[in-house]
């Protein structure tokens, strides 16, 4: 009798536990998918904090009360760079324009910004054509910058600059060149504008240039995820290909996208870049 008791006992305790882990399970479930919505909230509320730092920066660069326009002589992607801060040369900027002209690009992105010496020539190719929107990724962090290593030199650069003035020497130059209806601020870092345009699922890219952080691990970083949104037959810029820690994001990009071009311009210091076509299911 009391063998019985204790059988069926046994039984309704493994029944108990059985119903627990069927319980626990669903919890967990429910807090994955809890989780999943945070984050993506997160991404929406970090793209809608960006959204808020561009206005300020346009509020502020109105109330400067230099609302003057650049005279429309200099509007050319070889004078413009002339006026802004940033690496890109006169003859790379000529090439970004008639990049964005000869692919007929509307949706245009830049990974690493900084005084818009790259991406404003591409916006102003790009005035023209009708939709035709830019989109500006770039924390202005000195954190950020220098979070992804390449030399000592370049390191402390980054660590020092003063990107306030820098962010707001670019916003700055946008509104002087009429250009703030097209020109997207995303200020966030490659990573987190990457997954907030995961989310969106909008239309791939057509030119993207990525410039962003030039250490070895991140710049492949970059090339990896951001192939994934640039549209078959679009394009990606890639600069310094020229320099060791970017070697293989660019092999990255050869062994997978036709090479357009692959330049080396030698002045006062060496200047690489390269262009390079997607195909279609990479
Ligand atoms: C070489 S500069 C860009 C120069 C600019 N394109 C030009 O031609 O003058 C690199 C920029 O990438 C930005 N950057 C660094 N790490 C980044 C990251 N993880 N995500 C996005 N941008 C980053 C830096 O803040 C810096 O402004």
């Amino acid at each position: 009798m009391s063998q019985i008791f204790a059988t069926k006992t046994a039984a309704r305790a493994d029944e108990t536990v059985e119903g627990l882990r069927a319980q626990l399970a669903a919890v967990r479930e429910h807090v994955r998918e809890r989780e999943a919505r945070v984050r993506e909230r997160e991404e929406t509320i970090r793209l809608r904090e960006a959204r808020v730092r561009e206005l300020e920066g346009e509020v502020a660069a109105l109330r400067t009360g230099n609302e003057a326009r650049w005279p429309e002589a200099e509007l050319t992607p070889e004078r413009v760079v002339e006026r802004l801060e940033g690496w890109c040369t006169p003859r790379k900027a000529a090439w970004l324009a008639r990049l964005v002209t000869e692919t007929g690009a509307r949706k245009i992105g830049e990974v690493g910004v900084y005084g818009g010496r790259s991406l404003l020539p591409m916006a102003l190719a790009a005035r023209g054509v009708e939709g035709a929107e830019l989109w500006a990724v770039e924390p202005w962090s000195n954190e950020a910058a220098a979070a992804s290593q390449t030399s000592e030199g370049n390191d402390f650069w980054w660590r020092n600059v003063e990107m306030a003035r820098i962010r707001g020497g670019f916003l700055e130059a946008v509104r002087a060149c009429g250009l703030s209806a097209m020109v997207r601020v995303v200020e966030l870092t490659s990573d987190q504008a990457r997954a907030a345009f995961v989310l969106d699922q909008g239309e791939g890219f057509d030119l993207l240039h990525i410039d962003g952080a030039h250490g070895e691990a991140q710049a492949l970083a970059d090339v990896r995820g951001w192939l994934a949104l640039v549209r078959p037959g679009g394009v990606i810029v890639l600069d310094d290909i020229g320099w060791e820690t970017v070697f293989k994001a660019r092999d990255f990009l050869r062994a997978r996208c036709e090479v357009i071009e692959e330049v080396r311009e030698e002045g006062e210091g060496l200047v690489t870049y390269g262009a390079y076509r997607v195909m279609r299911g990479v």
